[in-house]
């Protein structure tokens, strides 16, 4: 178990909504296996380990209602509590202690996040999830060998677009970055437009400047819009990790547009894929894998200032996950 007290009372992502249907799924988060089942109650999260004798709760059913640990059938409640031992002959009690330990799990925005410290904080806004006329599109998960920190200061890293995305999100004649500023506000970490000239940002074929507005919103989760000023179409990209063990995540992420894009949910998750395998290996490969959140140990720009706020704001809370 990876120790990480500001972690471990955020919401994580844990999987798709998707993903948990009548059978329950083992799930890895900060290096603890979690079942997390479904019920007509909505989604659960436990500790993946029957109190009996060690068994995986995941690789049980769903029965009434109860998780049925797959070893000895012992069905715990959506509350953790065992309801049920079939071994016991009838009339006995069942002992206190038969409990499974039962972590917080909401599901919102396509996904299940969970708390390991079994609070209930509010989850970030994502209006796009709820605007009329918007569509969103699910991508992920995308496994990649790096700690959380790195692989979200690489989406929100402006000067790598013309490098490692050129010919797609930036071109090798326009790599200079303006001046910009990240503004903080109570509870909002977001910075000015940036203009990045790209390719062929609507589709038409023709290069132009399009604006992207970063924004920190929780530890592990962050989002940019990128603004087309002649059309005013809005395309929103949230970006949210999953900590899985010691050296390895999992991305997560809504693509939001405020206007038809033209091509199909399956055409914008590959080019998403496309892109986010441009990234893997500089991420995978950068040292420390810990993110230094000491500003003098790494060289900065000025146009670097969305990363600097990251890890200013990764240092202010006291994150310790992936960081140095
Ligand atoms: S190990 Fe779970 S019921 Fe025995
Ligand atoms: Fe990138």
């Amino acid at each position: 178990m990876l120790e990480d007290k500001v972690l471990e009372e955020d919401w994580l992502v844990a999987c798709r909504s998707t993903d948990v249907k009548d059978k329950p799924i083992q799930i890895m988060l900060m290096g603890n296996r979690i079942a997390i089942f479904r019920n007509s109650k909505g989604v659960h999260a436990f500790k993946d380990l029957c109190i009996h004798r060690g068994a995986a709760l995941s690789l049980g059913e769903v029965k009434d209602d109860c998780l049925v640990c797959p070893y000895h059938a012992w069905e715990y409640n959506s509350d953790g509590a065992c309801v049920t031992i079939p071994q016991l002959p009838k009339g006995r009690p069942i002992p206190k202690k038969a409990k499974a330990i039962k972590y917080s799990c909401i599901e919102k925005y396509g996904f299940i996040w969970v708390n390991l410290a079994g609070n209930e904080p509010e989850l970030f806004p994502y209006p796009e999830m709820e605007a009329d006329g918007y569509r969103n599109v699910i991508w992920g998960p995308q496994e990649v060998n790096a700690k959380p920190p790195r692989i979200i200061e690489n989406f929100l890293d402006v000067g790598h677009l013309a490098v490692v995305h050129s010919g797609f999100l930036g071109t090798e004649s326009h790599r200079e970055v303006e001046n910009y500023n990240v503004h903080w506000e109570e509870d909002r970490i977001y910075s000015d437009e940036i203009a990045i000239y790209q390719p062929d940002p609507d589709g038409s074929g023709k290069p132009k400047y399009v604006y992207y507005t970063y924004e920190i919103l929780r530890p592990f989760t962050v989002r940019f819009t990128k603004k087309d000023k002649e059309t005013d179409q809005l395309m929103t990209i949230l970006l949210t990790i999953q900590p899985v063990d010691e050296s390895k995540s999992i991305a997560y992420g809504i693509l939001s547009f405020s206007y038809d894009p033209g091509i199909i949910d399956e055409e914008i998750i590959s080019f998403q894929d496309h892109i986010f395998a441009q990234d893997k290996p500089v991420v995978e490969n950068q040292k420390p894998e810990e993110l230094p959140l000491d500003l003098q140990v790494e060289l900065s720009l000025v146009c670097d200032r969305v990363s600097i706020a990251y890890r200013q704001y990764l240092k202010k809370l006291g994150v310790q996950l992936g960081t140095a």
